[in-house]
C-alpha cells in the first residue's frame, strides 16, 4: 500500500468502502462483523456508518437518534469533528453512527462543488489512530456514497452469488471507474465478499465461477478491478448473523463460533494477510472450496486453525431494536451523482455465462 497517494497515503491506514447499490445484501453485516475481528486482532478499527437508515449503528447497539453529533453533523458542519462523532462501542472498536436526517446531507450538499471531499476531509487529522476505516455505505450511488469512494483505498462488494446481482455488480464496477477518473484515481476493487452463500447450488456455483473468469480477464488491466479477487471464505447464510443485529451484538458478542463467527473471522484474518503481504487473498480449503476454482491455493499466510467450537453461551440480552429481516432495498434512492467531468466508461461485460438457458445444462467452474 505504500505507494498509494490521495488521500491516505501519509498513513498506513486501510480505508475500504464496503459497496453495493443493492440493499440486503450484507453491506452491514460484514462492515460490523469484519470490523469486530479486526478489533479483537489488535488493530484499530473506525467503522463508518454511511447510511440513514443506521443499521451498522444499532447493529453495534447504538441508536443514532439517540446520540449527539452524528455523519450528519460531520459532514455539514465545519466545526463539528471526528472526535465530537466518534463512539468507542468495543475494545479497539469506534463508529461514526448515523440516523436518517443523514438523508438530507444529499440535497443540502448539492451545491457544493466540494461535496464528495467532506468526508476524507474531517477525517485527515485523525486517519493515523486507525489501522482500519471501513466505510458501510448506503444501497445508493448519490453524495454519500462519493463521499466515501473518495476516501476510501479500496471496495469491498459484498454481495449475493446470483444471477440478476452480477448485472448490479456491472453497474457497480462502472460506478467505481466513473469515481477513478473523477476524484480518485487509486480506488481499487479488493473483492467480493460472498455473503448469504449457499455453496450446494448449482446455480451460485456458476455465478462465482463466473465471476472469478471476469477477475481473471482483467488481470494486468488498467481497471480498477484489474487485482480484485473473490475473497474466502465466502459467508455461509447463518440465522445467528441475522439475529445478532437485534441485540445489538456484532456476530462475536452474539455466538462467537457459529459459523458466522468463524467465517467473518477468518476473512477478517485474510484481510489483513493481505495487508501484510501484498499478495493475493488466498483461497480457504475451509470454505466453499467446491464451489469453484480455489483461488492461490498455493497462499495461504495464516494456518488453518478453526477452534472447535464450545457450546454458545446463552444469552440473557433482549433486543433493542426490530429489526426487519427481509431483503431491504434502502430508503428513497438518492439521485445519481457523477462526478466532474465524467468520461463514460461504457458498459462493463459482466454477463453471467453461460445464460440461464444454457447454464442448466452447463459444467459448474
Ligand atoms: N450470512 C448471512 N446469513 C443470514 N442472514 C444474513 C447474512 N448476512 C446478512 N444477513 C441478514 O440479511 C439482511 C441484510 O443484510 P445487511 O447486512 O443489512 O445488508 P445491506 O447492508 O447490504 O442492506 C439482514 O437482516 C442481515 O441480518
Ligand atoms: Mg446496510
Amino acid at each position: 500500500m505504500s505507494e498509494r497517494s490521495e488521500p491516505a497515503d501519509r498513513t498506513s491506514t486501510r480505508v475500504i468502502a464496503l459497496l453495493n447499490q443493492k440493499g440486503g445484501v450484507g453491506k452491514t453485516t460484514s462492515t460490523v462483523n469484519v470490523g469486530a475481528a479486526l478489533a479483537e486482532m489488535g488493530k484499530r478499527v473506525c467503522l463508518v456508518d454511511m447510511d440513514p437508515q443506521g443499521h451498522l449503528s444499532l447493529h453495534l447497539g447504538v441508536d443514532g437518534e439517540s446520540v449527539g453529533e452524528t455523519v450528519y453533523e460531520l459532514l455539514l458542519e465545519p466545526d463539528v469533528d471526528l472526535a465530537q462523532v466518534q463512539i468507542q462501542v468495543r475494545p479497539n472498536l469506534s463508529c461514526l453512527p448515523s440516523r436518517v436526517d443523514l438523508a438530507a446531507a444529499e440535497t443540502e450538499l448539492a451545491q457544493d462543488p466540494d461535496r464528495h471531499r467532506r468526508l476524507a476531509a474531517k477525517f485527515a487529522p485523525f486517519l493515523d489512530q486507525f489501522d482500519y476505516v471501513l466505510l458501510d455505505c448506503p444501497p445508493s450511488l448519490g453524495v454519500l456514497t462519493l463521499n466515501a469512494l473518495t476516501m476510501a483505498q479500496e471496495v469491498f462488494v459484498p454481495m449475493q452469488a446470483h444471477f440478476l446481482a452480477m448485472q448490479g455488480v456491472g453497474k457497480l464496477f462502472e460506478t467505481v471507474g466513473l469515481v477513478c477518473q473523477g476524484v480518485n484515481p487509486e480506488l481499487k476493487v479488493s473483492g467480493v465478499i460472498l455473503c448469504m452463500h449457499e455453496k450446494l447450488s448449482t446455480h451460485v456455483r456458476e455465478v462465482v465461477g463466473e465471476l472469478e473468469d471476469f477477475f481473471e480477464e482483467h488481470r494486468g488491466s488498467p481497471m480498477p478491478w484489474a487485482d480484485a479477487r473473490v475473497l474466502r471464505p465466502a459467508i455461509r447464510k447463518n440465522i445467528k448473523l441475522a439475529e445478532a443485529p437485534s441485540f445489538g451484538q456484532t456476530i462475536f458478542d452474539y455466538a462467537p463460533w457459529c459459523p458466522g463467527a468463524i467465517d467473518y473471522r477468518k476473512l477478517a484474518e485474510r484481510i489483513v494477510a493481505g495487508t501484510d503481504a501484498k499478495t493475493s487473498i488466498p483461497s480457504s480449503p475451509h470454505s466453499d472450496s467446491e464451489a469453484a476454482v480455489p483461488l492461490d491455493s498455493k497462499i495461504d499466510p495464516k494456518p488453518e486453525s478453526d477452534p472447535q467450537p464450545p457450546a454458545e453461551p446463552q444469552l440473557e440480552s433482549k433486543p433493542i431494536v426490530e429489526i426487519d429481516l427481509q431483503t431491504d432495498e434502502g430508503p428513497t434512492p438518492e439521485p445519481a451523482a457523477v462526478p466532474e467531468n465524467p468520461v463514460i466508461a461504457g458498459t462493463i461485460s459482466v454477463e453471467p455465462r453461460p445464460n440461464p438457458e444454457e447454464a442448466n445444462g452447463s459444467t459448474p467452474h
